[in-house]
């Protein structure tokens, strides 16, 4: 399996995505993807499945230190009390003694986020948590965090496809060696049925799902979090790992680029692009 490293620790470039996954098909996909070799699962307090993932991972037998497990601060719970409160309660659902990584879900202006940011630190000290991590984070925020706080940040998960540039959060990302965790790396479906990316899909017998994936998984510091809910997708997915893409084929989906995001709730930061 792909790796990026950072701060020492090594992450899969593949994991698996599990919002909207729920109850025993939560499970039962947590489960079928670490049979297959999946190694990094991505969830969060508010898609209501820790417990589920929790026990998947526990009746698997996959070793804990094999596993990059990451959960996801809710807005609600940025305050240093929260922080500390809600991360044992993940620990608890998710049956575990520790997180692999610990994210921001989503910035809340209402709560400094050097609170935020220390408080996740006191865990990390504690050994609570081995990284501490942003999503939907634009980069004047990176930098907020990055440069005004002086956290260490591991990564910053974004929404990132063959759809929708990254380009700012990526030029700031790369030369700190932070990874960008692509969310929604299938623009939640909308990939599939662009005429180009099929093109290209025929053109090596893969599935469009895969070209998405291996777009973004042969850059630079970038990792991918799809979400499946059965075995096929599953396998599909992990292939993409052994797509290569010409640099012709790469050229054609970078031009797609552009500004479809599928994931815009009413809270959501002024994005870079
Ligand atoms: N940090 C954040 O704010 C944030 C926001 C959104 C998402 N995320 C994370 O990113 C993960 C992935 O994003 P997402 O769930 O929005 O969307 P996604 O992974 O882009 O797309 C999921 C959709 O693609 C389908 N699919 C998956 N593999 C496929 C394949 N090989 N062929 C055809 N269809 C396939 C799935 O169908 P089936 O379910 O039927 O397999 C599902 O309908 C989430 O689960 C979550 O962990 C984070």
């Amino acid at each position: 399996m792909k790796t990026l490293t950072h701060l020492g620790t090594r992450m899969p470039a593949l994991g698996l995505g599990t919002w909207q996954l729920a109850g025993s098909t939560c499970a039962r996909v947590v489960r079928g993807a670490l049979d297959l070799g999946y190694r990094h699962i991505d969830t969060a307090q508010a898609y209501g499945n820790e417990a589920e993932v929790g026990a998947a991972i526990a009746e698997s037998g996959v070793d804990r230190e094999q596993l990059f497990l990451t959960t996801k601060l809710w807005m609600d719970r940025l305050a240093r009390a929260d922080v500390l409160r809600s991360a044992e309660e993940s620990l608890r659902r998710l049956r575990t003694d520790w997180l692999d990584l610990l994210l921001i879900h989503w910035p809340n202006p209402r709560v400094p986020l050097a609170e935020t940011l220390e408080a996740m630190a006191e865990l990390r000290e504690a050994g609570k948590l081995r990284h501490i991590g942003v999503s939907n984070f634009p980069v004047a925020l990176l930098q907020q965090a990055v440069e005004e706080v002086g956290a260490e940040i591991f990564c910053d998960q974004v929404e990132y496809h063959p759809l929708l540039s990254q380009r700012p959060v990526l030029d700031y990302l790369r030369p700190r060696g932070m990874p960008l965790v692509a969310y929604s790396p299938l623009a939640h479906g909308k990939v599939l049925t662009h005429p180009e990316v099929r093109r290209i899909a025929s053109k090596h017998g893969a599935t469009p799902a895969q070209v998405s994936l291996a777009w973004l998984l042969g850059q630079d510091g970038v990792a991918a979090i799809p979400k499946a809910s059965g075995m096929e997708h599953l396998r599909d997915n992990l292939a993409a790992l052994d797509l290569d893409l010409d640099p012709a084929d790469r050229a054609a989906l970078d031009k797609l680029q552009g500004h479809t995001r599928t994931v815009a709730p009413s809270w959501a930061p002024n994005w870079d692009t």
